[in-house]
């Protein structure tokens, strides 16, 4: 499961908009998405018509009379879109939590939880760079920072950035960030003008997609809907469609590329390995196995041949190298009768020699 934190301390800069349009966008995909809301404003719930007494902070609280795990607390919005809504009583977690310690781990243990059940989870921040915020850095994978292309501020972002290090430091967890430009205006210069600023700072850590300025997002939000059920053809529509695409299409190189260094790892080990037979005529004998330096000289269940009409026969999968080897027939050992490559052993006794070559 991929996790983003869509976190700006500025507020109304969009992270309830792109997390709540973001997660629909992905849900449309395909991928199945929780969004959990974290800003005791509850926009997010709100937003999406839930109001509900039960909430993230029952999960994260140590004293709530409710307290309760994350997927008691999951609501289903839409096909492959959950949420794990908020409310007031998030706003007094912080002072709770003061001098408990882990306290900003807290979300990260409900979060492991549910791994498996999600391709992607997205946290809405508050506006502040609090205890919630920090224990969604720590839960992330990744921030989501959104940034206004009118009121847009480097040095808002690089304060939040230095949050994210002092997790690395202080927490040892790595998060990366992307910067998301938001409520742009084609029609104005300025806008073009904060955009290259934007670049120019922050370089390939900003995303391709903008998100255009649309009267849409704000009227979808007015009426407790995402942009793709209130108007799909909307340009807000096409944006976070789109942004949905960039991340999706970046999670599938990742996996492509890890899949594509193990396929290597698999092929050198292939090569390092020789398929080797061993067979042995004896079609009256009950059990056969071949021992040897490869196998500690145990008759397991990966030593035993099986008879292919009369004839014994197993192959293993030996390192380049000189062995040596016996066969067990009916529990006596033996060495091989078809191979003349045979020394002596400390017992006397005849051990078959086999080489192995590159
Ligand atoms: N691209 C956009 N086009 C039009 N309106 C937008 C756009 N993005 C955000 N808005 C509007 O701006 C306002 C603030 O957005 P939003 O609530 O998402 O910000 P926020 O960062 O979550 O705020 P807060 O810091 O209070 O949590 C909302 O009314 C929203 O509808
Ligand atoms: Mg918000």
């Amino acid at each position: 499961m991929e996790i983003f934190a869509i976190a700006n301390q500025k507020g109304g800069c969009g992270k309830t908009t792109t997390a709540t349009n973001l997660a629909a966008a992905l849900a449309i995909n395909g991928k199945k998405t929780l969004l959990i809301d974290l800003d005791p404003q509850a926009h997010a719930s709100l937003g999406l018509g839930v109001d509900k007494e039960i909430s993230i902070y029952d999960c994260l609280s140590k004293i709530s009379n409710h307290k309760c795990a994350l997927k008691d607390i999951i609501v289903n919005i839409a096909p492959n879109f959950d949420l794990a809504p908020s409310n007031i009583m998030l706003s007094t977690l912080d002072q709770e939590l003061s001098g408990e310690i882990g306290r900003e781990s807290r979300l990260f243990d409900c979060v492991k939880d549910i791994a498996d059940g999600y391709d992607f989870c997205l946290i809405d921040c508050p506006p502040n760079l609090g205890l919630l915020t920090v224990n969604a850095i720590r839960s992330a994978n990744s921030l989501i920072i959104p940034v206004e292309a009118s009121r847009f501020s480097v040095d808002g972002v690089k304060r939040l950035v230095e949050i994210v290090g002092l997790v690395r430091e202080r927490l040892n967890h790595s998060a990366d960030f992307r910067v998301l430009v938001n409520n742009f205006d084609s029609r104005l210069r300025h806008s073009f003008r904060i955009l290259n600023k934007i670049k120019e700072t922050f370089g390939a850590k900003v995303f391709n997609t903008i998100v255009h300025i649309n009267v849409k997002i704000k009227e979808a939000q007015s009426v407790a809907q995402t942009i793709f059920t209130f108007d799909k053809y909307s340009r807000g529509s096409k944006d976070y469609f789109s942004l949905s695409r960039e991340i999706i299409s970046k999670e599938e190189a990742i996996v492509e590329k890890i899949s594509q260094q193990m396929k290597k790892i698999v092929q050198k080990k292939a090569k390092e390995i020789s398929p080797v037979t061993f067979e042995f005529s004896a079609g009256s004998a009950a059990s056969v196995f071949v021992v040897g330096d490869f196998n500690n000289w145990t008759p397991g269940d990966d030593a035993r041949l099986d008879n292919v009409d009369g004839i014994w026969k197993k192959r293993l999968n030996l390192k380049p190298g000189s062995y040596k080897y016996r066969f067990v027939i009916d529990g006596k050992w033996q060495k091989d009768p078809a191979n003349p490559a045979a020394e002596i052993n400390p017992f006397g006794e005849l051990d078959s020699l086999l080489l192995v070559k590159d």
